[in-house]
């Protein structure tokens, strides 16, 4: 596990967003998952600026998505399919026809959850972008999420729906599920970039870093992985000392 403690959100976000255009630049065709959420929005920032300088190419990419929630339109401005698109896809030249997006409108949601693993088993995913919630949740896995799970629906917590009710009019309106790619599907990425801002996440990296993984808290699977990269905004990173 390689550790990166950065001062600031901006230097966070500077660093994974150079860290995967390294990644494009060795392979253009490169597989990455991107993760929704407010810590990886300065990256997809940067990513943008350093595409409008010409400085990098997103049109072979392939990319996925960890997550969506279930039963909402995706129009509505919640769902992590009119996030990407306004916050990303919108400003780059992804093919869309390289976008493969969880449908959270789906009517058959275990179809989808079998189309989408096959997808990835298919086209294995290189780069993937992870944040976590302040449960230690990756993607929507949850704490007691079985570390070789697949992607498949999924009761959301109700710190979960707490803690994202704060982007919906009211609580009522936060579905109650979701569907995210397994732990197990996590793990099987070639490599794995966790971004951690905020003092909210201290538990969760202290728990990565440095007790045995166990399923109370999922992000603590990644331990398992041995090509995993840390960024960590100082107030998540200071209870690493
Ligand atoms: C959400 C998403 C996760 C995300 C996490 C942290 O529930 N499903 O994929 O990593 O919460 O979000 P944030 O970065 O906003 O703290």
């Amino acid at each position: 596990m390689l550790i990166i403690e950065t001062s600031n959100y901006t230097e966070l976000s500077k660093r994974a967003a150079n860290l995967v255009i390294d990644e494009i630049s060795k392979k253009p065709n490169l597989r990455i998952c991107f993760a929704t959420g407010k810590t990886p929005f300065g990256m997809y920032e940067e990513l943008i600026k350093t595409y409008k300088k010409k400085k990098v190419d997103f049109s072979k990419i392939i990319s996925f998505n960890l997550d969506e929630y279930l039963g909402i339109k995706k129009e509505n401005k919640n769902s992590y399919f009119y996030y990407m698109h306004e916050n990303f896809f919108n400003h780059i030249n992804i093919n869309k026809k390289n976008i493969n997006l969880l449908d959270s409108e789906t009517k058959d949601s275990k179809k989808e959850c079998l189309l989408y693993e096959r997808k990835i088993k298919e086209k294995p995913i290189d780069l993937m972008i992870l944040g976590v919630g302040v449960n230690g949740h990756i993607g929507f896995n949850e704490p007691f999420s079985s570390f070789n799970s697949k992607t498949r629906v999924i009761e959301l917590s109700d710190e979960t729906i707490k803690r994202n009710s704060k982007y919906f009019r009211n609580i009522q309106n936060v579905p109650k599920k979701a569907i995210t790619i397994g732990i197990g599907t996590v793990l099987n990425s070639k490599k794995i970039i966790l971004l951690a801002s905020g003092k909210d996440k201290s538990e969760a990296i202290k728990k990565l870093i440095k007790t045995k993984p166990d399923k109370s808290c999922p992000v603590t699977a990644l331990r398992k992985h041995d090509n995993l990269i840390v960024i960590l905004h100082k107030e998540a990173g200071r209870i690493i000392r």
